[in-house]
């Protein structure tokens, strides 16, 4: 049988360049305003919150999960534009070693470190999460947001996380899911439009986690707070759509309204999940 968690080095790199291919250009900037510079879901105390406090509660939800505090060595992977990274830095001290393969977003990234003077805490490098360039052990937490389903290898992935964390430290991640509602036909499309293999449910998490024995310390399904980050995500959009179509272009905008307009209604349909894992390395 095969196994739906494992890939090869060739799938590896097309995965990675179709990402790079569709978001690693202009359109960068754009997602980062819609996103409000984090991209990743909210954890909602209510429906009237704004997305980026309930940004924040995620990050320090995960940073309770994985004990980080003064000094704690972290490593991000798949950073995005480095909202996390600062946050842990900023607000809990950590040193964050933030990765990933998009150059646009790691410029953007570079720049907001530097201008909130936090270049002594955080490294900012190029690197795939299927293999990293980063010393066995070196790390008390490796951390991901909202990444993992563009991952065409999610057993190596985690193999790697195992490899640079010391052993007792925490991996902890985040990732959008399909709920088992979702038509093949539908999960397909999905896929297709954010260059991402098929989507996991958090059956095939629970699936691979216990086929690798992890020591699952926590496991949440936060499915209920999808909805509620694409709908506030479509709303800043729309305020900056206008601005950036006269810079990027009108086709440019449109793909990325049709992308989260799709996960919104997948979202208010109940078939777009979310999830939460902290593991002992
Ligand atoms: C939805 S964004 C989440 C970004 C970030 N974790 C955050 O929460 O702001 C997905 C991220 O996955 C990254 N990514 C995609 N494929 C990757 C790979 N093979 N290795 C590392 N990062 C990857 C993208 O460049 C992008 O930054």
């Amino acid at each position: 049988m095969t196994d739906p968690a494992r890939n090869d080095a060739a799938s590896i790199a097309e995965g990675r360049e179709a990402y790079r291919q569709v978001f690693d250009n202009a359109v960068s900037r754009l997602m980062s305003a819609a996103w409000g510079g984090n991209l990743h879901l909210g954890l909602f105390a209510d429906a009237d919150e704004p997305l980026a406090s309930a940004q924040r509660r995620v990050k320090d939800r995960m940073a309770v999960a994985a004990a980080i505090g003064p000094g704690t060595r972290v490593i991000e992977v798949a950073c995005g534009v480095g909202g996390t990274a600062r946050h842990l830095a900023r607000e809990h001290a950590a040193t964050v070693h933030a990765t990933n393969i998009a150059e646009a977003q790691l410029a953007e990234a570079r720049d907001l470190g530097l201008l909130e003077g936090l270049g002594d805490r955080i490294t900012f490098a190029f690197g795939d999460f299927h293999q990293l360039d980063a010393p066995s052990h070196a790390f008390d937490c490796w951390w991901c947001q909202e990444a993992l389903l563009y991952a065409a290898d999610k057993r190596r992935v985690l193999e790697e996380a195992v490899r640079v964390v010391r052993p007792g430290g925490r991996i902890v991640f985040t990732d959008l899911l399909l709920t088992r509602a979702m038509p093949a036909e539908e999960r397909e499309r999905l896929a297709a439009e954010l260059k991402a293999p098929p989507i996991w449910a958090i059956e095939d998490w629970d699936a691979l986690l216990a086929g690798m024995r992890f020591d699952v310390l926590e496991r949440h399904d936060w499915s209920e707070h999808v909805a509620l980050t694409f709908s506030r995500v479509a709303e800043a959009l729309r305020s900056v759509r206008d601005a950036f179509a006269g810079k990027i272009g009108h086709d440019a905008v449109e793909g990325m309204e049709h992308r989260i307009g799709m996960q919104l209604d997948a979202a208010r349909a109940g078939r777009l999940g979310w999830c939460f894992y902290s593991l002992a390395a």
